[in-house]
């Protein structure tokens, strides 16, 4: 067989180690060929690409990033984008692609496979909103740096009796705020899903001075959005090319509100891409190498249109377009679990 691999939208660490396995394994089960499409989509509409090899895939495991770049490109926002694509594919005599991506790569993964191009997809993260697939690789690396940064910022703020506000990655989905939250044991929690109080974040922050307690960890998703009607938010600007915004600026936001209304000091942290860079915990190396020699496989097996995905403990096949039909959102009822631990 001949076969495409391409890695899609915002980088995460685990996306080589999903390489490294399809590699190895099409290359020694199956005999095959693998071309590394660049930068995405992009790679394959400007037929910008070059052949893996199991040398040239050595060393890469630990290593975060991408071998083969990424972009936000949509093949669906380009003039005959779906023509180019089947043009690369017939000029490689590609028998397939196999997409590496979050919600925006494998939404045009699924269009195209509806369009006869046959596509495997592989569900990427940081941020773990992807449906039909238990957790995406890259989420647990990004929780630990998160919690790890929030460890840190504990001990600066207990120091100084500061007001700490943590800005983690989040567009639509609080999971990171979530679970750094928890494990970093944060006194205020704010996630995309539940648009905040700003007056209750400020009793919370209160209730722990008057309790002795002169200084708070306060965690928000760059999601998180204030009730409708109470505060104006003023977003970072710009937008991608699946029609994103580019945010980032809650947690800045969130520092001169907090000040302002408590009269404490408050300063913002920015976490930023921080959380995407550098090697894979071990869990997301596995779960990466599962999907990747899974993928491969489903190739083989002809189940084009389906997305690898996990399952509990098991690697399993899904429908390409149940994977991408909406974004995997925290319950309300799972933040509220955690919310006698706030304040
Ligand atoms: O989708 C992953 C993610 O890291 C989001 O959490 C974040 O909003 C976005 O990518 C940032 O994208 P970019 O790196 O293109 O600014």
């Amino acid at each position: 067989m001949r076969i495409g691999i391409l890695t899609g939208g915002g980088d995460c660490p685990g996306l080589n180690a999903v390489i490294r396995a399809v590699v190895r394994k099409a290359i020694e089960a199956y005999g095959d060929q693998v071309l590394g499409f660049r930068d995405g989509w992009r790679g394959v509409l400007e037929d910008s690409y070059y052949e893996l090899t199991i040398e040239s895939t050595r060393g890469i495991l630990p290593r975060g990033g991408t071998i083969l770049g990424s972009s936000r490109t949509n093949v669906y926002k380009r003039e005959g984008g779906v023509q180019l694509v089947r043009d690369t594919l017939a000029r490689h005599q590609l028998d397939g692609l196999i997409a590496i991506g979050g919600e925006d790569t494998l939404g045009a993964a699924s269009r195209l496979g509806a369009d006869s191009v046959n596509v495997i997809g592989v569900p990427k993260t940081i941020d773990n909103d992807l449906g039909a697939t238990d957790v995406t690789f890259g989420f647990d690396t990004a929780l630990h740096v998160a919690t790890e940064a929030i460890d840190r910022l504990h001990t600066t703020a207990e120091s100084h009796n500061r007001i700490l506000v943590v800005e983690v990655m989040g567009r639509n989905a609080g999971w990171i705020a979530l679970h750094s939250g928890i494990a970093g044991g944060a006194d205020v929690i704010l996630i995309p899903e539940i648009p905040f109080d700003i007056d209750e974040v400020c009793r919370l922050i209160r209730r722990r001075h008057e309790r002795g307690r002169y200084f708070s960890i306060v965690v928000a998703a760059e999601g998180a959005v204030p009730k409708e009607g109470t505060m104006a938010v003023t977003a970072a600007g710009g937008f991608d090319d699946f029609g994103h915004p580019r945010l980032g600026g809650i947690g800045q936001q969130l520092e001169g509100w907090i000040e302002q209304r408590t009269g404490y000091e408050t300063r913002a942290t920015v976490l930023g891409h921080v959380q995407r860079g550098g090697t894979p915990t071990a869990f997301d190396r596995v779960l990466a190498t599962r999907l990747g020699l899974a993928a491969i496989d489903a190739a083989h097996d002809g189940q084009w249109g389906m997305m690898t995905a996990l399952h509990s403990t098991q690697i399993e096949l899904v429908a390409l377009a149940e994977a991408v039909a909406e974004v995997r959102r925290v319950p309300v009822e799972e933040y509220q679990r955690y919310a006698v631990l706030f304040g």
